[in-house]
């Protein structure tokens, strides 16, 4: 059972945080022009691919409770930053966006940054579940 709720937290991690990173990283780039599609298409992209990435905090949440891991600080810490990032990307990157799209300017540069630190929160996150600093079950 932990095997397969695991499968699906790093196939739903894969699948849906890998696209909301490589489409934001874009979409500064094609938002100099408001009305450019390739920008709205972005920026779909992201929302969609937000709704998707829910099941990476889900699945990663079922398999800690499934290792009976989820006191763990590096568990914790993951949590922590996975919220920053997810709060990152609702309140801050995807209304962006929609204001770029609306023909706001000067949006692009600040959004290329905090596009910049939610990605390295990513990485971050990803080390910490690979390396899992402290534990005590497995390597
Ligand atoms: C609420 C947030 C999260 C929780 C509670 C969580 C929980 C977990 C747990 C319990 C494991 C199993 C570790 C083990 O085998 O002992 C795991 C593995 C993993 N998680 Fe997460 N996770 C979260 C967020 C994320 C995010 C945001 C990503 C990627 C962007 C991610 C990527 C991975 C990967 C790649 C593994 C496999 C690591 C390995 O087994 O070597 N997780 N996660």
């Amino acid at each position: 059972m932990t095997k397969l709720l695991l499968s699906v937290h790093v196939i739903a991690a894969i699948l849906a945080v890998g696209p909301i990173a490589v489409a934001a990283s874009l979409f500064p780039r094609f938002a100099r022009e408001p009305t450019s599609p390739v920008a709205a298409f972005l920026h779909r992209t992201c929302r969609t691919y937000t709704a998707i990435g829910v099941a990476v905090p889900v699945f990663g949440v079922a398999t800690g409770a499934s290792l009976g891991v989820l006191g763990d600080t590096w568990l914790l810490a993951s949590v922590v930053l996975t919220a920053v990032a997810a709060g990152l990307l609702a309140l801050s990157i995807l209304p962006a966006q929609r204001r770029a799209l609306d023909g706001a300017t000067g949006v692009a540069k600040r959004l290329a940054m905090t596009t910049g630190v939610f990605n390295l929160l990513w990485a971050v996150v990803v080390v910490l579940m690979i390396v899992r600093p402290g534990s005590t079950t497995g390597a």
